[in-house]
């Protein structure tokens, strides 16, 4: 990421937030939809790696209900992981940038980015590299819509992040461009679930479509396991293939086809 950039996620604004005020550091305050799938997903004694952790908000949430998890928190703004450092000696917080590679692959049972992963123009890298340190399961949230590509430009879809008046990027994915994309042989997907919704309060970002094409998503993505991972063949031509039968699918989101795909 660049430096100039990098403003953005350290400015005292963004740090006072988590650190003074304690952004989403209470179950109140994670979205249903965000609740749901890490209930469904974790288990008390995996090992769990949370990309963007802030002030280790989710760290402080998820110690309550599973006293046995071998947390991992990593975020740019080192004021934060200092903080969360303070606050929480079970848990394990570092400063840094993904992707830096610093994992091995397969590290940790299950890899949460949430509210992040809409602000990487690097989406591509990003998503490669959670997958990569994941042995099993990775979580995040985008926004989403049907019509129009990905778009990924801070000049036309942004929104202004906290008090820095900086524009910060506001990616919008057509969601058949991120289908694609997450059917990249190198990631290994036994399945690809997206659950999503219209969000009721029209957000504060500045688009370059009408806001209530707008959708927020949530993406559970779950890898082949170590050994079935060479066995997937895939090429073109048959319908076998066509209709992408390694991969499991379950789009849950407003208006979606099955057949569309
Ligand atoms: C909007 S906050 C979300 C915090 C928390 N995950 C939550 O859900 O409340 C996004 C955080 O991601 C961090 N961040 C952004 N890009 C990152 C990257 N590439 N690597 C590590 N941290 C990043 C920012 O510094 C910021 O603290």
């Amino acid at each position: 990421m660049d430096e100039s950039y990098k403003q953005v996620y350290v400015d005292p604004s963004k740090t006072e937030a988590f650190v003074q005020k304690k952004w989403r550091s209470t179950e109140a305050e994670l979205f249903e939809s965000e609740k749901e799938l890490l209930w469904r997903i974790l288990k008390n004694d995996q090992s769990l790696l949370d990309v963007g952790c802030a002030s280790g908000g989710l760290y402080n949430i998820l110690r309550q209900k599973f006293s046995g998890l071998r947390y991992t928190g990593i975020d740019i703004d080192s004021a934060c992981i200092e903080a969360a450092r303070r606050e929480h000696s079970g848990a394990t917080f570092l400063s840094g940038e993904v992707p830096d590679a610093r994992f091995e692959e397969d590290r940790f049972d299950v890899v949460v980015s949430l509210m992040t992963m809409s602000m990487q123009p690097d989406y591509k890298k990003l998503i490669q590299e959670l997958v990569r340190v994941s042995s099993r399961y990775v979580l995040f949230d985008l926004r989403l819509k049907y019509e129009g590509p990905t778009i990924v430009d801070r000049d036309v879809s942004y929104f202004y992040y906290h008090g820095s008046g900086i524009r910060n990027y506001y990616i919008v994915h057509n969601v058949f461009e991120l289908l694609n994309f997450l059917h990249t042989e190198s990631l290994h997907l036994k399945s690809i679930r997206i659950d999503g919704y219209y969000p009721a309060d029209k957000t504060s970002a500045f688009l370059p479509f009408p806001k209530n094409q707008l959708m927020t998503g949530m993406i559970c993505l779950e890898k082949y396991p170590k050994g079935e991972r060479s066995a997937v063949k895939r090429s073109g031509g048959f319908k076998e293939h066509a209709d992408r039968l390694w991969c499991e699918l379950a789009v849950n989101l407003p208006g979606f086809e099955k057949d569309w795909f």
